[in-house]
């Protein structure tokens, strides 16, 4: 039976390339995003459902998964990999533009999770969310972007256990440098200095390692040229003496 994958900012870069990887395996895919002519074009090529729209308006991610559900029965793959690079600092703030980087970056990651997880709990399923690896180092070049990259790694790893009682594995990728649009005129200057950077194959390769790999829920995947995919390790922060789990207080 082929897997039914959605997949958020498939127009580009990283996205297209899971698009077109999965496409290859027989998967059959949603392709969502904000730019719709080149959206059109990556599902065409890949034969795929394709739904413009912007990820940080949560009927997006609802609309995507009932065209996933209406188009091909279920769903059970699904990249929430859209995002935008934050490319300012302290002094040229601007809360309009650092607004649209959480709003996409951070809130797009959230509705795609809350859309697709009822509909993933129905049979099993797996979640992988495109953070970076300055989701877990500080990359002082882009600070803000770094807050929303470490930010969905808390949550990526705060639902996988409640979610893997349910039979949803979620998990994500932190990919280096990737030669991708994203990047745009930075690229001259590492192949100028001599950088190795990412293909968007190299990544699309490891978020789809991530969808079936058997690490432990919550799996956070550094992926950097010339390596395969590693597991980060996060290391032991210390809790109370006497090792106490806190107790659940939400309620
Ligand atoms: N390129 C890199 O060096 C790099 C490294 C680490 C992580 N990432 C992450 O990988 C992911 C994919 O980026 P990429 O490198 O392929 O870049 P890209 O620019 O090629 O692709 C990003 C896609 O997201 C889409 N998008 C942007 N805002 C959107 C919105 N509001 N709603 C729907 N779609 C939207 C864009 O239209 C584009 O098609 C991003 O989350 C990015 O932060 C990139």
């Amino acid at each position: 039976m082929s897997a039914i994958a959605l997949i958020t900012g498939a127009a580009s870069g990283i996205g297209a390339a899971v698009a077109r990887r999965l496409a290859a395996g027989g998967a059959r895919c949603v392709l969502v995003d904000v730019d719709a002519g080149n959206l059109e074009r990556v599902a065409k090529e890949t034969g795929s459902a394709w739904l413009a729209g912007d990820v940080a308006d949560p009927e997006t991610s609802r609309l995507a998964v009932a065209l996933a559900v209406d188009r091909y029965g279920r769903l059970d793959l699904v990249h929430l990999n859209a995002g935008i690079s934050g490319s300012m600092g302290l002094d040229d703030f601007d809360p309009v533009r650092y607004q649209r980087l959480v709003e996409i970056n951070v809130d797009g990651v959230v509705y795609g999770l809350t859309a697709a997880v009822p509909e993933l709990r129905r049979d099993g399923g797996a979640i992988v969310v495109t953070s970076s690896l300055a989701g877990l180092v500080a990359y002082d070049g882009d600070p803000f972007y770094t807050m929303t990259k470490h930010a969905v790694i808390g949550l990526v790893r705060a639902f996988a256990g409640p979610l893997a009682a349910d039979g949803v594995r979620i998990a994500a990728v932190c990919p280096g440098f990737t030669d991708t649009p994203l990047i745009g005129a930075a690229k001259e200057t590492f192949s100028g200095a001599g950088f190795p950077l990412l293909t968007a194959d190299a990544v699309a390769a490891a978020v789809e390692s991530a969808f079936y790999s058997e690490d432990e829920p919550g799996a956070v995947l550094v992926v950097q040229p010339g390596r395969p995919p590693v597991p980060y390790r996060f290391a032991g922060v210390p809790g109370p003496a006497g090792g106490q789990r806190p107790p659940d207080v939400r309620r």
